[in-house]
């Protein structure tokens, strides 16, 4: 057992860069823990330089916009949705955070959907708004300074502040207004080839883009190993697992067209069994709400079925659902299971940087503010609980304590 508790802060910077199996001469470069050519492979495990690797970590899906933080005046704000730039600031506290917590993935919403207001990378169809790419460029660059992988879905089953499918929908002319999940004129969306050609011109924006501060494109780029269809995919019910094959295989093979390196995940949301098939898929998927071993065992026959990776993408960590097994019975079913490559919790957020002395809120009543000296006990262990697994997942045992994380005072 490795005593990374009692080490200051640079040295668990350095241990926990070793547990990436990189090579000393490797580490650190000037443009951080991960080089260029460090590629995350799929067999039926994720492998990184000939070892298992596993996708552990948190969802913070507010990397590249927010919108939880009305931003000093004189600043980018879109009022309506609320929509601003998180600091640089923000975003280097999540990366200290994550490092601290045993994670080795960030799953960034808004480093991969970013469509239909000002502040976006698209706000109108086919127009390129290149200011939405600082906090998005920071975010990748600090993730690589600090040893840990991205993926990000390219678009939303939803209609919040960063857009979705009924963005791509309403340029097209389709006046759905809002979530209008039972209007069968939302399977437009994987069915119209004019807005697939519309979707596919976005991700190549995405893709193509070269990072201000690494000097490579998104698609070059191995820090972020993968990109997932989308999030919580489905037709006109919710849940209803329903996305074309054809649609996913369409978008998987132009994902590694332009990015022949990069594994896609399914983006649907469930484990769509007619979807095992499709051959450019490396990695299945499930949210959990509130955390579910039958669900998980269930998937877990599916996707082993055919010899690929699995995740859980989301799950509820705060415990508040009685009916839900604990934590700790959850993780133990995740580690047991060569299939499952790893589980990211919803959701982290922490201060407002540079204001050091409050956390931002987020309020789906998920948020896991790491420190924040106002958790409650029970939310303290539940924090505990995710930083030993996330470290178990890596093969290293740590203890319950959680040491502090310093905040970046600008
Ligand atoms: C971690 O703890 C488990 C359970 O006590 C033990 O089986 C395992 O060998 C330990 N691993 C390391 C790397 O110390
Ligand atoms: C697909 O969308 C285009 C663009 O809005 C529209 O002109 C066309 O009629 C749609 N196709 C079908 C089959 O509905
Ligand atoms: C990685 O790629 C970037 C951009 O091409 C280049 O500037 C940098 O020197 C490369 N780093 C290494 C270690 O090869
Ligand atoms: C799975 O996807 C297929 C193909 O799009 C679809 O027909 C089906 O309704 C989906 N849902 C389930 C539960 O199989
Ligand atoms: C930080 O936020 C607190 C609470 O809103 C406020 O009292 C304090 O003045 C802020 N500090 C700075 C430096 O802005
Ligand atoms: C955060 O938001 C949730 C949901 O609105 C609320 O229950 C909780 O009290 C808030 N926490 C803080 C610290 O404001």
């Amino acid at each position: 057992m490795k005593l990374l508790d009692a080490a200051p802060v640079l040295v668990t910077f350095l241990c926990i860069s070793d547990a990436f199996g990189l090579e000393t001469s490797t580490q650190p470069t000037s443009i951080g823990l991960i080089p260029n050519t460090s590629i995350i492979r799929r067999d039926s495990s994720l492998m990184l330089n000939g070892e298992r690797w596993t996708i552990s970590g948190a969802n913070v899906y507010w990397l590249g916009l927010d919108e939880n933080v009305i931003p000093p005046s004189g600043q980018p704000f879109y009022a309506p949705l609320k929509a601003s730039y998180p600091t640089f600031g923000r975003i280097t506290e999540i990366m200290n955070t994550l490092q601290i917590m045993g994670a080795t993935t960030i799953r960034g919403h808004t480093l991969g959907i970013s469509a239909g207001n000002p502040l976006s990378v698209m706000p109108e169809l086919g127009v390129v708004n290149e200011q939405a790419f600082d906090t998005m460029d920071w975010a990748i660059y600090e993730a690589r300074r600090h040893g840990l992988r991205i993926f990000a879905p390219l678009i939303d089953n939803y209609d919040y502040y960063h857009g979705g499918k009924y963005t791509f929908l309403r340029w097209a002319g389709f006046d759905l207004n809002g979530y209008n999940p039972t209007n069968p004129e939302v399977m437009q969306f994987y069915t119209n080839q004019t807005i697939i050609n519309d979707f596919k011109n976005y991700i190549k924006v995405i893709l193509t883009h070269a990072n201000q501060f690494t000097g490579l494109t998104y698609a070059e780029d191995p820090t972020i190993f993968a990109y997932e269809t989308g999030n919580e995919l489905g037709g006109p019910i919710f849940g209803d697992m329903w996305v074309p094959n054809e649609w996913t295989e369409q978008i998987a093979s132009y994902i590694k067209e332009l990015a022949p390196t990069k594994l896609v995940i399914d983006g649907t949301y469930g484990v769509n069994a007619t979807h095992l098939s499709i051959p450019t898929i490396d990695i299945f998927s499930n949210h959990f709400y509130p955390p579910d071993i039958t669900k998980l065992q269930s998937d877990i026959s599916l996707v082993q079925s055919v010899n690929k990776a699995y995740i859980a993408g989301e799950y509820d960590w705060t415990g508040n659902i009685a009916s839900a097994p604990p934590l700790p019975e959850f993780f133990s079913s995740i580690e047991a299971s060569p299939v499952v490559s790893g589980d990211l919790f919803w959701s982290l957020f922490m201060h407002d940087v540079p204001n050091c002395s409050i956390y931002v809120n987020h309020t789906d009543g998920e948020t896991l503010q790491y420190g924040n000296p106002e958790n409650t006990v029970h939310t303290n262990t539940q924090i505990s609980e995710i930083r030993q697994h996330l470290f178990r997942m890596r093969g290293w045992n740590v203890s319950s304590y959680l040491p502090p994380v310093p905040c970046p005072g600008h």
